[in-house]
C-alpha cells in the first residue's frame, strides 16, 4: 500500500509492504549514482538488495549507534560523495534505523545544496516516526539534533519483514511510539492493538494507521506552531525519565513511562495494559526532584510553561498549559 505526504509543494509517496526490499528499483529511481548508507548493526542482506538494483551504486558503512549520528560521519558521507563525483541529479539511500536517515538525510540536504533522498527504515521506530516530516540533523557538542535541515526523502520504503531480525527490545520501543499515536488519536488503532494477540501479521497495518496520523498532523501544522505537540503525548516527563536514566530507558522506554504521568480515566488503565503487554516500563525509579530537574531545563528553554497533551479517552487528547508547580505535583501523584 502506498500512502502520500504532501508539505509546501512537496509530495512523498510512502510504500509500505512485506517483501518491498527487492522491489526499490521499481519503486525510486536508481538509474543513476546510488550511495546507499547504512550502519553495522543492519543485517548485510538490507543494504545489499538495495545495491544489487541500482545501475551504479557504491555502499557507505558507517559504525553502530547514536555516536555515529556527528559531523565527522557527516563528512564521511560527502566525502563519499564527492569521490565518486556525484552530481545534483544522482541520490542517497539510507538503509537503517533512525540515525542512519537522519545523517543521510542531512548529507543528501547539503550535497550540492540538495539532492535526492530516500528512506528505507528498518526499525519500528523510524518506520512509523522519522520517515515521515523531513527532519534531519546530527548532534553536536553533546546537543542532539541541533545541527540539521528540513529535507523530504522524494519516497520512503517501509518493508516489515526487515523488522524480523530487529530485537524484541528495539520493536517494544517502536510500539511506544505507536501506543502513543493510537491514544491521542486513534481509538481504532487502539482497539486492535489491545484485541490483537499477535500483531506480527498486522504490521504492515499499524504501521500505516500509525503514520496516517502523523502525516495528517505534520500536514496540518508543517512549521509546528501548534497541533503537532500532540506527537509529545509522554515526551515531557518521557524525555526527563530518559535523561536522568543515562542510558537505562531507550528512548521509546521512557515514554511508555511517561505517557501514564498524563493518561487519566479509562485511557490510563486501558494505556497501562497496552504498555505491559508488550514488555514496555509503566513506572520508573527517579525521584520527584531528580525528574523535575531535567523537566524543568526542558521548560526554561520554552518561556517558563509547558504544553501537557492529556489523554483521559483513548482515540482523543487535549493541551493544558502547566507551570512548573502543576508540573511537580503531577509527577508527585505517581511517586
Ligand atoms: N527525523 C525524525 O523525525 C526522527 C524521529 C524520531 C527519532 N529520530 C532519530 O532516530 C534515532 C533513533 O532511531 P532508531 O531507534 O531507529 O535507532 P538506530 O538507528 O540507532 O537503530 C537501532 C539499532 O538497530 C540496528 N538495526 C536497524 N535495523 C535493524 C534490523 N532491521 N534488524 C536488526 N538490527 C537493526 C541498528 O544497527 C542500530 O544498532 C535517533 O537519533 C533519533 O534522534 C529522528
Ligand atoms: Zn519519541
Amino acid at each position: 500500500m502506498t500512502l502520500q505526504f504532501h508539505s509546501g509543494g512537496i509530495a512523498c509517496d510512502i510504500h509500505i509492504g512485506n517483501g518491498l526490499l527487492s522491489e526499490a528499483g521499481r519503486l525510486f529511481d536508481l538509474r543513476r549514482k546510488v550511495l546507499v548508507v547504512t550502519d553495522e548493526g543492519v543485517p548485510e542482506a538490507y543494504p545489499q538488495a538495495v545495491l544489487s538494483q541500482c545501475a551504479e551504486g557504491s555502499l557507505l558503512v558507517l559504525p553502530q549507534g547514536e555516536g555515529a549520528k556527528d559531523l565527522k560521519h557527516f563528512e564521511a558521507i560527502l566525502s563519499a560523495l564527492l569521490d565518486c563525483g556525484f552530481t545534483r541529479r544522482d541520490a542517497v539511500v539510507a538503509v537503517g534505523g533512525g540515525v542512519v536517515g537522519d545523517i543521510s538525510g542531512f548529507a543528501a540536504a547539503c550535497y550540492q545544496r540538495g539532492i535526492d533522498y530516500y528512506n528505507v527504515p528498518t526499525t519500528l521506530l523510524s518506520q512509523v516516526d522519522s520517515s515521515v516530516g523531513g527532519k534531519t540533523a546530527v548532534n553536536f557538542h553533546g546537543v542532539k539534533n541541533i545541527v540539521g535541515a528540513f529535507h523530504h526523502p522524494a519516497a520512503v520504503l517501509i518493508d516489515p519483514q526487515t523488522l524480523s531480525t530487529l530485537s524484541p527490545r528495539l520493536v517494544s520501543e517502536g510500539l511506544a511510539e505507536v501506543v502513543k499515536m493510537a491514544a491521542t488519536s486513534d481509538a481504532a488503532l487502539f482497539r486492535l492493538l489491545e484485541e490483537s494477540p499477535d500483531i506480527t501479521p498486522l504490521l504492515p497495518e499499524i504501521i500505516a494507521a500509525a503514520l496516517r496520523i502523523k502525516i495528517s498532523v505534520v500536514e496540518q501544522d508543517p512549521e509546528e506552531k501548534d497541533l503537532r505537540a500532540v506527537l509529545n503525548f509522554g515526551h515531557t516527563v518521557g524525555h526527563a525519565i530518559e535523561a536522568a536514566s543515562a542510558g537505562t530507558f531507550f528512548h521509546g522506554e521512557a515514554v511508555a513511562a511517561g505517557m501514564l504521568y498524563t493518561a487519566g480515566g479509562e485511557a490510563a488503565p486501558r494505556i497501562e495494559a497496552l504498555l505491559r503487554k508488550f514488555s514496555l516500563p509503566v513506572s520508573d525509579p527517579f525521584t520527584t526532584e531528580e525528574l523535575m530537574r531535567y523537566a524543568v531545563r526542558d521548560k526554561k528553554r520554552s518561556g517558563g510553561r509547558v504544553k501537557l497533551v492529556r489523554v483521559d479517552t483513548p482515540g482523543s487528547f487535549r493541551f493544558e498549559w502547566a507551570d512548573q508547580a502543576s508540573l511537580e505535583s503531577l509527577i508527585q501523584s505517581r511517586k
